[in-house]
């Protein structure tokens, strides 16, 4: 809880005040004035692209989206018909390791480029593969035409009709999202993409580890966690008793507290922002009064002052997938598509301060040497 794990330029968070930067550049500027790729190549290298840089950069993400016709058709498709796509995901990302090999060869720039650009491009095709896999959907191959939110949403949501097209609005938030949602410097999936890839394993085997240590509710599971919270409290009216159930113990106020910020999470604030442009195109969410309901008591109640818990980033942005039309399961999968850009970012900047492998001490608290017991005497 106190002692640095790694030193890092990436992402700087003050908890207290409320304040994420990456690289320096305030979150909110960021969301508004950027777009997920460029800051995809801002976390990576330090600086905003230039004009010739960004546009590099996009043509290499652009036509990098496919995955093997291997993976699509004998992979993907040996999954259970109702395989949660976070499931799917994990074991999408660790399979890629097998597809390029020499992905091993992590101490050559060219290669680590390489792979970096696979996993950012190809992170959304496997979500999306993974969900209409598990919603019984034909697979929809990338647009190489759409920019990257709307080939997302794309392959995503296209029904027979030729081309999709999602409305901008959607595109905005979409993009706007996954720039909240690309890095939180030593985060638990973060911590475990440096723990695994010290032991100079490829990025995939590091990323799918990552993944998987996303997946837990207490994580990027939590905004599955707050839909489900929000129906089973059901109505406005219930909202104290829940609260009131949550001080005695039971459960917790899920897309609440943070190990960091002990104040309001910036990024809840915006993602807050954002359902409001959302719910001009879906409608709104019903579950939207629920949550605002839960916040306002939450927030003036002793118990939740005292240990300094806050709306996190999972609070609101599930409502806001939920109005888009993705089912709860997806949630956990729309925070890992952008986080790989942070994980890599992470991943370069540990091989590049030639960290040792992740060996923590321990205190041993059991039985010191002791003789071996035969079954009859035990
Ligand atoms: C993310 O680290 C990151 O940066 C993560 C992340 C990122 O971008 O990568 O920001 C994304 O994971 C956000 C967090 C999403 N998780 C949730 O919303 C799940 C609900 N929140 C928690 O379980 C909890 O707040 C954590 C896991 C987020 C933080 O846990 P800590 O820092 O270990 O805090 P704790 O469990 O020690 O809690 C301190 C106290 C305890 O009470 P006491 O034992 O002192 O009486 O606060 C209580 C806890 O019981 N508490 C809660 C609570 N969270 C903490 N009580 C009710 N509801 C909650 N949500």
């Amino acid at each position: 809880m106190t002692t640095a794990a790694a030193e890092s330029a990436i992402t700087f968070v003050d908890g207290d005040n409320g304040i994420l930067e990456y690289r320096g550049y305030p979150i909110e500027q960021l969301t508004k004035r950027s777009t997920y790729l460029e800051v995809a190549y801002l976390l990576l290298h330090g600086e905003l692209p230039t004009t010739d840089q960004a546009d590099k950069w996009v043509q290499e993400i652009t036509y990098h989206t496919f995955i093997h016709e291997n993976m699509r058709k004998r992979f993907l498709e040996g999954f259970h018909y109702d395989a949660h796509p976070m499931g799917i995901l994990v074991s999408a990302i660790a399979a890629l390791s097998t597809y390029y090999p020499d992905a091993k060869n992590i101490f050559d720039p060219e290669v680590r480029h390489k792979q970096i650009i696979r996993l950012i491009a190809k992170m959304p095709t496997l979500a999306a593969a993974a969900h209409r896999y598990s919603v019984g959907m034909p697979f929809v191959y990338p647009d190489n035409s759409h920019d990257f939110p709307s080939n997302f949403l794309s392959m995503v949501l296209k029904t027979p009709e030729s081309r999709f097209e999602a409305n901008p609005a959607l595109v905005r938030a979409m993009d706007a999202l996954f720039i909240l949602h690309a890095d939180h410097e030593q985060n638990c999936s973060t911590a475990a993409l440096r723990v695994v890839a010290s032991s100079q394993v490829d990025p995939y085997s590091a990323c799918a580890a990552a993944c998987a240590a996303l997946y837990g509710p207490l994580h990027g599971g939590a905004n599955e966690a707050v839909i489900r919270m929000l129906t089973e409290i059901g109505t406005l009216e219930n909202v104290p008793g829940f609260i009131r159930s949550v001080k005695e113990g039971h459960g917790r106020l899920q897309g609440f507290g943070h190990r960091v910020y002990k104040n309001y999470d910036p990024r809840a604030k915006i993602i807050r922002d954002i359902a409001y442009e959302v719910f001009e195109v879906t409608g709104k969410n019903p579950l939207l009064d629920i949550a605002l309901g839960l916040e306002e008591v939450a927030l003036a109640d002793e118990y939740f002052v005292s240990r300094k818990l806050y709306p996190n980033v999972d609070f609101y942005s599930g409502l806001i997938y939920q109005a888009m039309g993705f089912p709860v399961e997806m949630f956990p999968v729309l925070f890992a598509v952008p986080r790989v850009a942070g994980w890599v970012a992470h991943w370069v900047e540990m091989l590049e301060h030639n960290t040792k492998i992740a060996r923590p001490r321990q205190l041993y608290v059991g039985h010191r040497r002791r003789d071996y017991v035969p079954m009859s005497s035990r």
